[in-house]
């Protein structure tokens, strides 16, 4: 098989760079090892900054996300039994849409379906050979191998893909941190403890009060990085999260049985450089970010947005368009990797933490609370400007 673009992976990093580039006449040819199904049973992130929404909508996937998706205007931060609203709007003019990954997937696979896109399931054993010169893609299906030949290589395939590791060693430069715990997340059919998220300091240990819509909560609770899911029961968490939440809050928190419970260790990694000859990467593939800033889906968009725009430029006959991709998307990487660790340093109790150090993340919530700049600094980077 011949194509232009062959995508590695169907999340929303590979469909969306799929949908865009066929947009601008790019063929493509999509490789997921796993099936639709499981690709679409993913519960992950739920916040979509305002560019990222545009980008949606001008990949003409925002019909159902304008229709269901709450676009809000602000967010809660919460310490010592009190929380405060950073008001979007009033700080930067901009807004974010809650609306979750996993109804983004689907609206891109109705999209690429409609579009007569090529993506191929249950592909095993992939590879990438030749990415410097001509790029083959080669995977086995129903007892066979296949071949793509492609003019570029994109490697959507997130964090525990193949595609980063086809650049050599020895021109990787990876960065990366664990964060000394993890987020328990529960998704359940109650309504939401409030009509915006809450992002929760405690000396027990941070809690974010999320949502999918008026119908469907999700919330998360910091616990030890070894946590097995299954080890907490509804009730232990529903107690914590209780205890951790803003009194007002959790007085009006209603509970139910979790329908998904799950661990997230909190990490970030970065790998440079993003393109390696004809082979590109963009998402989870080539970045982690910790979820306190909301930032890895926006991230992953960013990355394909901007890999659209130097890809039309690329096969429109601009030679040096693909040697701009890595530090221009290295600049809104590392500047989202530097605001959610910046959060997570701020709301998490870290092991050993001093009462001292309880303290200065109380003053500066206090800080940020009573300072105009501090507050537009928080919901500028919160809504994607990054700055
Ligand atoms: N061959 C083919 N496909 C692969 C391979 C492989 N060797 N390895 C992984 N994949 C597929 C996975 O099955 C998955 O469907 O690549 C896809 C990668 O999707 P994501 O992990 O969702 O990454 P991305 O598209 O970059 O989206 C980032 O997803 O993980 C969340 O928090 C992250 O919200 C962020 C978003
Ligand atoms: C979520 O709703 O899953 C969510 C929201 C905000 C975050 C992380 C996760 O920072």
């Amino acid at each position: 098989m011949r194509t232009q673009a062959a995508i590695i992976g169907a999340g929303p990093a590979g469909l969306l760079l799929s949908q865009l580039l066929m947009q601008s006449g790019i063929s493509t040819v999509v490789i997921e090892r796993r099936s639709r199904a499981h690709v679409l049973s993913r519960i992950r992130a739920g916040v979509l900054e305002w560019g990222s929404v545009e980008t949606l909508r001008r990949a003409g996937v925002g019909a159902r996300m304008d229709a269901e998706g709450a676009v809000h205007e602000g967010v809660a931060l919460g310490h010592s039994n009190h929380q405060f609203r950073i008001d979007f709007r009033a700080a930067c003019d901009r807004a974010v849409m809650v609306y979750g990954q996993t109804k983004v997937t689907k609206d891109l696979y109705a999209a690429q379906d409609a579009a007569g896109a090529v993506i191929i399931h249950d592909a095993q054993d992939v590879a990438l050979h030749d990415v410097e010169g001509t790029p083959r893609v080669t995977y086995a299906k129903e007892g066979r191998t296949h071949e793509v030949v492609a003019d570029i290589v994109a490697g959507c395939d997130g964090f525990h893909g193949v595609a980063r590791q086809t650049i050599p060693e020895a021109k990787r430069t990876e960065y990366a941190h664990a964060f000394p715990f993890a987020w328990l997340g529960v998704l359940s059919e109650t309504p939401p403890v409030a009509h915006e998220l809450i992002y929760a300091n405690h000396p027990r240990g941070f809690a974010l009060a999320s949502m999918r819509n008026a119908k469907l909560s999700r919330y998360y609770v910091q616990v030890p990085a070894e946590t097995e899911a299954q080890s907490w029961s509804d009730a232990a968490f529903w107690d914590e999260l209780r205890r951790r939440l803003p009194h007002d809050a959790a007085e009006r928190l209603i509970t139910g049985p979790s329908i998904e419970k799950s661990v997230a260790q909190l990490r970030a990694f970065v790998a440079e450089p993003m393109r390696w000859g004809n082979l590109v990467l963009a998402g989870d593939a080539a970045h982690i970010v910790p979820p306190t800033g909301a930032k890895g889906l926006n991230l992953a968009i960013g990355d394909v947005a901007l890999l659209a725009e130097v890809l039309t430029a690329h096969f429109g006959g601009d030679r040096a368009a693909l040697g701009t991709y890595t530090a221009r998307a290295l600049e809104r990487v590392w500047a989202g990797i530097r605001f959610s660790s910046g959060m997570t340093n701020l709301l998490h109790r870290f092991p050993g933490q001093s009462a001292f150090e309880q303290r200065m993340q109380e003053a500066e919530l206090h800080h940020i609370e009573h300072s105009a700049a501090a507050r537009e600094a928080v919901a500028r980077n919160y809504t994607g400007l990054l700055d």
